[in-house]
Order: structure tokens, then C-alpha cells, then sequence
């Protein structure tokens, strides 16, 4: 099983794949936890590329290629392999992020990112969970963080808002693979609800 977190920056991702990752363990389940960009050598290398740096230091058609790299050496070298042994593969961000991000900096750049995910990547998680909070939360969470990695988040709170309603809308659209939880609440509460949608498709 192939599942995925997605959401806006600082909504408590990382946070609640950890959390499902020690449960679903503690259950006897064999589990990798990994991230995007990153969660191979080859994509972690890409991922300070993304991350790091001004706001303006890509294109956004280039962004778009950068991540699609990552997210294709992740695929190869990580996640197929694990699904193929058997493993429950948890990523904090998937090709969704790709879909929302860089479809609100530039909408009409959606159809590229669907074409190239179409030609690259073709995989999709079989369940996706979307942690859904108030953007100014969210973002003081995340820059109380300081690491470092705030490319994304220096866009501001306006982007913020707009992601938010870009994951929203994915929901909508693909109602079978995405569940959306309320992140404002603590995380051992979101984590229950994260649990109980995942135990009810497992
Ligand atoms: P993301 O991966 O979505 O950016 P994180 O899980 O890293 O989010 O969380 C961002 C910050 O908020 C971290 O400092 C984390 O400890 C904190 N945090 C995560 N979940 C909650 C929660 N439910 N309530 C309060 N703080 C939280
Ligand atoms: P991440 O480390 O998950 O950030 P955070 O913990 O703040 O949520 O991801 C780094 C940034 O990369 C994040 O701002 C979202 C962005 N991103 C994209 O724009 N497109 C993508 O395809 C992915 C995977 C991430």
C-alpha cells in the first residue's frame, strides 16, 4: 500500500506520517517512510536545489522538470522496490504537491505537469491524506521552525491560501484516493482520525 500526506507548508505532515509510520509498525506492518523532494540519495541532492535559495532562482518550467527528476530517481530506486517487497510506503509530499504548487505559481502549466507526470512518473498512491489548516497557522508553525528550507514558504501567506484551496479542489476532483483532515486540532487528535481513514482501506 502506497499512501501519501499532502497539504500546505507547516500543516503537520511530517509530524503525522511519523506518527502513522510507529503505529501501523507497532501493528507488525513492515513500513518505509520517506519524503519528497528527497527520500533517495540522487533526490535529495535535486531536493537542496528546490529548497534552498531565492524565491525567483527558478522558472517555474524548470522547477517543474526538477522536481519531476526527483521524483522519478524516489520512484525507481525507493518506492517501487518497496511496494514490490511488500512494504507499506508512507510520503510526506507526492506528485499532488507537484500538481498544486506549481499549478498555482503558473495555472497554466497544469497540463504540463500532467503530461509529464503521465509520461514519467504514472503512478499514483493508493490513498492520499490531505492535513487541511488555516494557512496562518500553519505558516507561524513552519517558520518557527527555522530551517533553513523556507523557499516555499517565503512566497507568502496569499500563495499559502491559495494551495489550500488547490488540495481542497484535488479532493474534491478524486473523492476514492484522497481523505481530508482537520490538522488545527493537536496531533495526537489528527493522528487518530489519520489512523482510523487508513485502517479503514488497509
Ligand atoms: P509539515 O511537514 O506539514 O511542514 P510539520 O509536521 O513539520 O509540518 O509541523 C510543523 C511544525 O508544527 C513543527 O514544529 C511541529 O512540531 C508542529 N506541529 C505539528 N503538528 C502539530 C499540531 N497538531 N499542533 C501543534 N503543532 C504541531
Ligand atoms: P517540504 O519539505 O515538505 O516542506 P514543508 O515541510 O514546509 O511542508 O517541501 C519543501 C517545499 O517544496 C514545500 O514548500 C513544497 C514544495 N514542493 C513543490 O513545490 N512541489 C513539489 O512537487 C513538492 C514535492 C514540494
Amino acid at each position: 500500500m502506497f499512501i501519501t500526506f499532502e497539504g500546505i507548508d507547516g500543516s503537520g505532515k511530517s509530524t503525522q506520517s511519523r506518527l502513522l509510520a510507529g503505529k501501523l509498525e507497532a501493528q507488525g506492518h513492515e513500513v518505509v517512510l520517506t519524503r519528497e523532494p528527497g527520500g533517495s540519495d540522487g533526490a535529495e541532492e535535486i531536493r537542496r536545489l528546490l529548497v534552498e535559495g531565492d524565491p525567483d532562482r527558478w522558472s517555474a518550467e524548470t522547477e517543474i522538470l526538477l522536481f519531476t527528476a526527483a521524483r522519478r530517481d524516489h520512484l525507481e530506486r525507493r518506492i517501487l522496490p518497496s511496494l514490490a517487497e511488500g512494504k507499506i510506503v508512507i510520503s510526506d509530499r507526492f506528485a499532488d504537491s507537484t500538481r498544486v504548487y506549481q499549478g498555482a505559481t503558473r495555472g497554466d502549466l497544469r497540463a504540463m505537469v500532467d503530461s509529464l507526470h503521465a509520461q514519467m512518473i504514472g503512478k499514483e498512491p493508493d490513498m492520499t491524506l490531505i492535513i487541511d489548516m488555516d494557512p496562518d497557522k500553519a505558516l507561524e508553525r513552519g517558520l518557527a521552525r527555522d530551517s533553513g528550507e523556507d523557499r516555499f514558504e517565503e512566497f507568502g501567506a496569499e500563495f499559502q491560501s491559495k494551495l489550500r484551496r488547490g488540495f481542497l479542489k484535488l479532493a474534491e476532483y478524486e473523492p476514492e484516493r484522497c481523505v481530508v483532515i482537520d490538522g488545527t486540532r493537536g496531533a495526537d487528535e489528527v493522528g487518530a482520525d489519520v489512523l482510523s481513514a487508513v485502517l479503514d482501506r488497509l
